[in-house]
């Protein structure tokens, strides 16, 4: 899936920079193939405008915060959240004011620590995650741009049949490579897996989880958000719950920035943050590694281009679940006359 030329993919919120990386100025971000500036207003609300000052084209993500708002790095036009040109510095001060000039700005929201946009009107909503409500904590984990496209992120994160390989310096068990069972309850924008996982339990994950037993299961409830964002609760069976948000979010076709974050029911007494991530870490990375080999330009229609095998299945309806939604999403664009 081409994701710069699939329009439909601009109506969904993608979480695209943590909220402390713009604390001191604005930054750039690429998101579906379009350069924009991030950057927080004096009242606390994200902005998220497209990445060329009207003056003279320079980047806006090459300026600086003043009066509350952005300032380009050229001249000092300041800007609004709006993209609306709201002072001149060079104008006599009793030709101060708003304009009509301005560049294109974005829907920008704060959730989970992370600013948010959607390019277009978003036909779902920022997920509810149960986590928060409850009180668990969060732990900031990775950050990070991959060669990778999105999808096959995501399918990596459903599919039982690659711990025993690809995890297998880590938690993965060869011996035991038949992959476990699962179920699945559809959603029009996506669905809820519930498989039940044997693992081995490393030393390093036995402090974490606070059990001595060298392996254990995994209660998995994973929810897919089409297109590039999942949760997934892993509840072990001594009562810990280890909840993975991993988005993938388009940078362009050949890229996502990995945005993912974790919220645990114990204290940072219990498995203090740092060790959390270590973990998390070299799992991640074994991940990483197989997926910059993969194709970037992903099939959805996979006639005769991949094999599948039965544990496939959440790959195999994310990629109908999408083109169903691109299809619903053509038929209701206006026909172009002739
Ligand atoms: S290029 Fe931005 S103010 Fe001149
Ligand atoms: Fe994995």
């Amino acid at each position: 899936m081409l994701v710069t030329q699939t329009p439909l993919l601009q109506h969904f919120w993608y979480p695209v920079m943590p909220v402390a990386d713009l604390a001191e100025g604005p930054k750039p971000f690429r998101l579906l193939g379009r350069d924009l500036v991030l950057w927080i207003d004096g009242e606390g609300q994200p902005a998220a405008l497209d990445d060329r000052c009207c003056h003279r084209l320079a980047r806006l993500s090459k300026g600086f915060y003043a009066n509350g708002v952005l300032a380009c790095g050229y001249h000092g036009w300041e800007y609004d959240r709006q993209g609306v040109v709201v002072r001149v510095p060079q104008r006599p001060v009793d030709r101060q004011g708003r304009t009509s000039m301005g560049v294109t700005s974005h829907r920008a929201d704060i959730r989970y620590g992370y600013v948010w946009v959607a390019l277009a009107d978003p036909l779902t909503a920022i997920p509810e995650f149960e986590e928060e409500p409850a009180g668990f904590r969060q732990i900031f984990e990775f950050y990070e741009p991959w060669s990778c496209a999105g999808l096959r992120l995501m399918e990596n994160s459903f599919d039982n049949a690659h711990f025993a390989f690809v995890h297998r310096a880590s938690f993965g068990d060869q011996g035991h490579p038949e992959p476990a069972k699962l179920e699945i309850d559809e959603f029009p924008d996506g669905f809820l897996f519930r498989s039940e996982v044997p693992v081995r339990n490393p030393e390093a994950q036995k402090a974490l989880l606070n059990m001595d037993s060298d392996t254990t299961v995994r209660h998995m409830r994973a929810r897919w958000y089409a297109p590039f964002l999942r949760k997934l609760r892993i509840t072990y069976p001594n009562g810990l719950i280890h909840s993975i948000v991993t988005a993938a979010t388009p940078i362009d076709d050949q890229h996502s920035m990995v945005c993912q974050w974790v919220y645990r029911s114990d204290t940072e007494a219990d498995a203090p943050a740092e060790n959390v991530i270590a973990f998390d870490r070299v799992v991640t990375s074994e991940d990483k590694e197989i997926l910059e080999s993969t194709t970037w330009d992903v099939p959805l229609d996979q006639t005769g281009v991949e094999m599948n095998m039965p544990s496939d299945k959440p790959g195999v309806m994310m990629r109908r679940i999408l083109l169903r939604l691109i299809d619903e999403y053509q038929a209701q664009q206006p026909v172009a006359a002739e």
